[in-house]
């Protein structure tokens, strides 16, 4: 492992032909490599609470210019071996996952707030010199209408002000070469060699590509580095936010137009079918829709997207238990298959065709448990129906007791939550200045949220925090979060 000095970040124990023919062999097979070198942003330690109002996020891009423009000879005349990495490095480095699980794992865990300044910064130190394009992809917190989403539903989450952000300069050739910071992994691939070795960060950026290429999409190269201040496996979507920015870098990159909504289903194939998370569409069309101070209604079948006002007088409090869950070995792809299977056993295209009618006429046909997933699926399709408008309506005393009714149905009915958020949603509730609380995500650990009266909001923050502390002796974290823009580049 070299020192933060070294730009390059060359293990010193590799000589210089053992690098060469190695550099051979890995570009020809085009696997991932991860490095150990790049130095890790000042540490967030847990049990954090964040009180302090984010700076609003700088607006809309200017056009891009097309730092190589095609000279219409086709994509193999960009093919060619035009390295800009520093010079003198062993572009494909050694590396090591030590069986790193197939998540972010550790992505963005340990981080400090991130913004433009701090991940150009940080490609600086890599590259010497500034990045040519920066764009950002915000995690998510749900509000409500929890396992909604893939039984066809309706969904009202909103982009927060965490995000994952790429700083990258386009490449003549068809290399992707990534620095994720926060890890201090590094993965490559070429983009007509991809192979999923199921290992590290950089399988969603190559899934992405994947999905894009199936698409039509013709990509081109681009190296860059990865920096977020999502909390990782906390039910905010790191995963999503950096697939969604993948794709904005490669419209960028590849000059093809933004599309947010065909971008977010893009990069759900990428979770569903090369990461292999059976997530519905929620995550990645609220990264890519997202809009500041608005949190988004979703119809899930329609993809018909309602932009909702935040009333100013209220804040958005997330509240992580510190427990966490691994989504892909977790009970989510098994509920989905189950409510697939009810759908099809009540010969509907999915859950949300069951009116409360028919599911109470027909209750008595279905075993308890299949009984409890239904009811949920119905009663949370209405309430965030409900909740919605009464937001519109700047109701907020409905909307907190619909995501209560929310939390119950969730812990009772849908059997996601877990002894944590329940202490946390119990706790945040015994708090004066508190409209409602409930599990937010995909559960069994992870986030709550909380809709908090906006002068109490940091006093709650503390309060919550040192309670659960206190009673539960996990370490929490809490963010103050403001609804974002969508994933975009940020000049
Ligand atoms: C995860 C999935 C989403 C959604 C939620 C539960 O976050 O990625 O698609 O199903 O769980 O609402």
């Amino acid at each position: 492992m070299t020192g933060r000095g070294d730009p390059c970040g060359c293990p010193p124990s590799i000589t210089s032909t053992a690098r060469q023919k190695r550099s051979a062999q890995l570009k020809q097979k085009a696997q991932i490599k991860e490095t150990t070198d790049f130095a890790p942003l000042g540490a967030r330690g847990p049990g954090s609470v964040e009180t302090s109002e984010p700076a609003p996020w700088p607006q809309k891009a200017g056009k891009l210019q097309d730092p190589f423009p095609v000279d219409g000879k086709g994509p193999t005349a960009h093919h060619k071996w035009l390295n800009t990495w520093p010079a003198s490095c062993d572009r494909t480095r050694v590396q090591s996952s030590g069986g790193r699980s197939f998540q972010l794992d550790a992505m963005s865990a340990q981080s400090g707030r991130v913004d433009r300044h701090t991940v150009a910064g940080i490609f600086h130190q890599t590259f010497g010199t500034q990045p040519e394009i920066v764009a950002r992809g915000p995690g998510r917190v749900n509000l409500i209408g929890e396992h909604t989403d893939y039984n066809d539903g309706f969904v009202l989450p909103m982009a927060i002000d965490r995000a994952i952000w790429v700083a990258l300069r386009p490449r003549r050739d068809r290399w992707v070469m990534v620095h994720f910071n926060d890890t201090k992994q590094y993965g490559e691939f070429h983009l007509d060699a991809l192979r999923n070795t199921g290992e590290g960060s950089i399988e969603y950026v190559k899934g992405v590509a994947w999905s894009l290429q199936e698409e039509g999409f013709f990509l081109r190269g681009w190296e860059g580095v990865v920096v977020g201040d999502v909390p990782v496996g906390a039910g905010l979507s790191s995963s999503a936010a950096l697939e969604v920015v993948t794709a904005r870098v490669f419209a960028a990159v590849s000059q093809f137009p933004w599309d947010p909504v065909k971008m977010a289903l893009l990069s759900q194939r990428a979770e569903n079918r090369w990461v292999g998370v059976q997530c519905g569409i929620m995550d990645q069309l609220i990264s890519a829709c997202g809009q500041a101070d608005h949190a988004l209604l979703i119809d899930c079948r329609s993809l018909e997207l309602q932009q909702v006002p935040l009333p100013p007088s209220v804040r958005v409090v997330i509240l992580d238990t510190g427990t966490r869950r691994g989504l892909v070995d977790s009970a989510y792809n098994e509920r989905r298959a189950a409510c697939e299977h009810t759908a099809e056993q009540f010969r509907v295209r999915a859950l949300r065709d069951i009116s409360l009618e028919e599911f109470e006429r027909r209750a008595a046909e279905m075993d308890e448990t299949t009984r409890k997933r239904v009811r949920h699926v119905i009663s949370e399709n209405d309430r965030t129906l409900r909740a919605a408008e009464a937001l519109r309506q700047g109701d907020v005393a409905t909307f907190g007791r619909l995501m209560v009714e929310s939390h119950v149905s969730l812990r009772d009915d849908f059997e996601v939550s877990s002894p944590a958020l329940d202490a946390m949603v119990e706790i945040a509730l015994s708090h004066p200045g508190c409209l409602g609380a409930r599990m937010t995500g995909a559960g069994f650990g992870g986030c709550a949220v909380a809709l908090v009266e906006a002068e109490i909001a940091e006093t709650f923050a503390q309060n919550v925090a040192e309670e659960y502390r206190q009673k539960t002796k996990h370490e929490p974290a809490v963010y103050i979060s403001r609804a974002s823009d969508g994933a975009d580049l940020v000049p």
